[in-house]
């Protein structure tokens, strides 16, 4: 049975691991300080659970890069092969977390639960979200039925394709959209909303992994919004300083459209001359919910319902090349 399985926890740092100087600070502390073994010996509800733990970063999530994604996809590749590991958590900082549990969806596309939790309030608050996420999060890596990258937060377990952090302060800061949470966790139990089909496990891209690895950098992938008076300046701009210096060349750019993906005429008009340059362009809707809906005539292709950050990488990664 999986739920009695072995469970590995990777600290990464975000605000589950922050520290402030004020007990009861829920806003002037410093992300990334509290070691996630120290986290989890506070959750006295986890004593006896078959663990072992890893400090892979102690990091802000708002400075996530490269260097983390390989450490972090490292170390799942690793665990994840192992027979005796029913599932992985790995904690983050709530602010980029629907992207790193979106690359790792995308990158090794597990079938063992790959959980990610987090929390809007340090460790030192008067009363901090972390501790109950985290056993919530070990709860959903060890349950026979749970597959695939997820995010628990708040009692909502959320697929790492839908997932959006919506709210800047609220503890129960995420929203998976039109598709809606996968369930809930309540008192320990799963109470399935989708059923797990609702989380796609594949087989993993190791050649995606291999090259990921590897990498330098990511391919540069910019993102412009369009909006009132968007008149294709910073798209110019970024031509501009590409052609004098290659490593600032945008390899591709996704635009955040209004509405269902329209695009300011003038923005639009300098993104095809970026595309008629070989950048590769996408169109993300900048709303909160819903998709663009797929349109064959329309120059610049949609992001198949990824947001813009998501639809960022995903560029990145298909940019990587075969
Ligand atoms: C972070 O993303 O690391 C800080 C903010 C948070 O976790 O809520």
């Amino acid at each position: 049975m999986r739920n009695s399985g072995l469970r590995v926890i990777l600290g990464t740092g975000g605000t589950i691991a922050g520290k402030a100087s004020r007990p009861g600070d829920n806003v002037g502390y410093v992300a990334g300080q509290v070691k996630v073994e120290d986290l989890l010996a506070g959750v006295p509800a986890l004593q006896g659970v078959p663990m072992e733990v890893e400090q892979v970063d102690q990091i802000d999530s708002k400075d996530m890069h490269l260097g983390v994604w390989q450490r972090l996809l490292a170390r799942l590749a690793h665990h994840l092969a192992r027979e005796d590991v029913s599932g992985v958590v790995v904690t983050h900082g709530t602010d980029t977390i629907e992207e790193t549990a979106y690359l790792v969806h995308s990158v090794l596309r597990p079938s063992k639960p790959v959980v990610f939790t987090c929390a809007m309030r340090p460790a030192t608050a008067l009363v901090p979200d972390g501790p109950q996420n985290l056993l919530d999060a070990v709860t959903v890596a060890g349950h026979p039925q749970a597959q695939g990258v997820v995010v628990v937060c708040a009692g909502q377990v959320h697929a790492a394709e839908h997932l959006a952090k919506v709210h800047s302060y609220r503890t129960d800061a995420f929203d998976s959209g039109d598709a809606g949470p996968l369930a809930s966790v309540e008192e320990g139990q799963l109470r399935w909303h989708h059923g797990v089909e609702g989380v796609s496990a594949q087989a993993p891209d190791n050649g995606l992994l291999q090259r990921l690895l590897q990498a330098e950098a990511l391919p540069r992938v910019e993102l412009v919004t369009s909006h009132a008076g968007a008149d294709g300046g910073v798209v110019r701009a970024m031509l501009r300083a590409g052609a004098s210096d290659t490593s600032l060349w945008p390899q591709g750019i996704v635009v955040a459209a209004t509405g269902n993906g329209t695009v300011h005429r003038d923005l639009a008009q300098a993104l095809s001359e970026a595309m008629a340059k070989g950048v590769r362009v996408v169109r993300a809707t900048r709303c909160a919910r819903g998709r663009v809906i797929p349109d064959p005539a329309n120059p610049i292709p949609d992001s198949a319902g990824l947001s813009p950050v998501k639809a960022r990488l995903a560029l990145a990664l298909a940019l990587l090349g075969p």
